[in-house]
């Protein structure tokens, strides 16, 4: 498959989706990011939203951003109960980011999306290039070996 808006959404509109957020990565994200009160996450390439849920239950109020409108489609229409989430169209790489939340995010989660941004350092350095610091999140590996990579910004 390739990697334009229109192919990630025919992925989510066949009914297909990625792998599932696992024990282990729940885990490590409540051991390493808990939330703050009044604490804030953002989700870039948020998918069908379950990371994002996930987000709220630990009590971040949530932005799940996805160029695919397929995923969102889906996202909004699985997840149509879950409060304290919202879910942005939003090309990270490519579009205006004055949908986000203008003053910042505590946590900022690329769960298996990092490696489809070309420019990532530009990317990254816009997303935190605002009040808060936040602490800036990928998952990679498989669910046997799940890997949650976290660091703080610091500016
Ligand atoms: C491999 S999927 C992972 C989805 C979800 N994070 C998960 O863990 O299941 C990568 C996601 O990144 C999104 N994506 C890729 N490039 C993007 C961009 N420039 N802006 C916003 N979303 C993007 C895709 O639409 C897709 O939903």
């Amino acid at each position: 498959m390739g990697c334009t808006w229109t192919d990630w959404s025919e992925h989510y509109n066949e009914g297909r989706g990625f792998r599932r957020l696992g024990d282990q990565e729940k885990g490590l994200l409540v051991e390493h990011a808990p939330a703050p009160e009044g604490g804030r996450a953002l989700d870039i390439g948020c998918g069908t939203g379950e990371l994002s849920v996930y987000l709220t239950s630990l009590g971040y109020t949530v932005d799940g951003a996805d160029f695919a409108e397929g995923a969102l489609e889906r996202a909004r229409a699985e997840h149509a109960e879950v409060e304290g989430v919202r879910w942005l169209s939003l090309d990270v790489e490519h579009g205006d980011l004055a949908d986000l939340a203008e003053d910042g995010y505590d946590l900022i989660v690329l769960r298996l999306s990092i490696a489809f941004i070309r420019d990532r350092a530009r990317v990254l350095r816009a997303l935190v290039a605002r009040p808060r610091s936040p602490t800036i999140g990928e998952a990679t590996g498989t669910s046997a070996s799940p890997a949650v990579s976290l660091s703080q910004t610091s500016r």
